[in-house]
């Protein structure tokens, strides 16, 4: 199954999250290939990701003859607030700089002449966005027209500076990535925005920042009723509301049971019920 974004450039439905996992990212980026995940997420930032690790992990798969292009690459840019002293740009040049240098770099480390879609990690302040934000998103579109990355997209977003940039950007995102949480109706406000603009919606942390609802009686018995679990519901719910999800998992049992998810079917008041399920 893929997914398109206004752009009409197809993205995977279900894809593979690298965050935290240090050392073992290259194993497990290959584990999750031969598994079957097609797309895999990034960032070149060293204190949550290892992206050369990634980029490792795609040669050996090339070995193996599973080609880049069969394969969705997602990383980020992660401005110097969410960076330790390995800046993987000069942290002292402008950030129209700071962009090209992150984005050469994360090309580098992936072993790839381009992304498949390019994430900017998140905005620099909570409300609004500020002048550095649009330095920042203006670098990302040049990126865009160059066509070294198929899509750009941003993180870590409010609904409101999501309205801001598709009024005001030359280039709307393609993508958006949030932490997605139930009590907030599965980031609602944010996917209304996302869906009428064209714009693929991708939700992370469905597991772990959504623990109450995995341990939910309703959800529990729809699990049984497909005979599947909890977390494969939650990632099924997922998809038939149009969202994307991310897996982080560490366990091959794990990553085939997530991808079982796609051959499964919720009823419509299933999804309603999940829909308003903490709220
Ligand atoms: N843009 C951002 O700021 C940002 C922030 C955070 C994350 N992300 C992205 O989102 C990805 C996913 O985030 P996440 O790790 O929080 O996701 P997650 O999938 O919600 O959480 C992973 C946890 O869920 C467990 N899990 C996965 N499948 C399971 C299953 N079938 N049954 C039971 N437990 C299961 C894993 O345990 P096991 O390992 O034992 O399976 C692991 O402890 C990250 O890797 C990263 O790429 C982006």
């Amino acid at each position: 199954m893929t997914l398109k974004a206004y752009n009409q450039v197809p993205m995977p439905s279900f894809m593979y999250g690298t965050a935290w996992k240090k050392e073992a990212t290259t194993q497990l980026v290959e584990l999750a290939v031969a598994s079957g995940f097609k797309a895999i997420d990034t960032a070149n930032q060293l204190i949550h990701y290892q992206e050369a690790l990634v980029g490792e992990a795609l040669q050996a798969l090339e070995k193996q003859g599973i080609k880049r292009d069969t394969l969705f690459l997602q990383t980020k840019f992660t401005s110097v607030d969410g960076q330790d002293h390995r800046t993987p740009y000069d942290a002292s040049a402008d950030l129209t700089t700071q962009v090209r240098q992150s984005f050469d770099s994360s090309l580098n480390h992936l072993n790839t002449e381009y992304v498949d879609s390019y994430v900017l990690h998140g905005p620099h302040q909570r409300r609004g966005l500020g002048e550095a934000d649009w330095e920042v998103w203006t670098a990302m579109e040049g990126l865009y027209q160059s066509g070294k990355t198929k899509m750009i997209g941003i993180s870590n977003i409010t609904a409101g500076q999501l309205t801001e940039l598709c009024e005001q950007a030359t280039i709307k995102p393609m993508v958006v990535q949030n932490r997605c949480f139930a009590v907030l109706g599965w980031d609602k406000e944010v996917r209304e925005i996302c869906q009428p603009n064209g714009i693929i919606y991708q939700g992370f942390s469905l597991l772990t920042a959504n623990r109450a609802v995995l341990a939910d009686r309703e959800i529990r018995t729809i699990a049984q009723r497909l005979a599947t679990g909890p977390a494969q519901v939650i990632f099924r719910f997922a998809m038939q509301i149009g969202m994307l999800p991310l897996t982080g998992t560490t366990s091959q049992q794990h990553m085939k049971e997530d991808l079982q998810a796609e051959q499964l079917a919720l009823s419509t008041e299933e999804i309603q019920r999940i829909e308003t399920i903490a709220m």
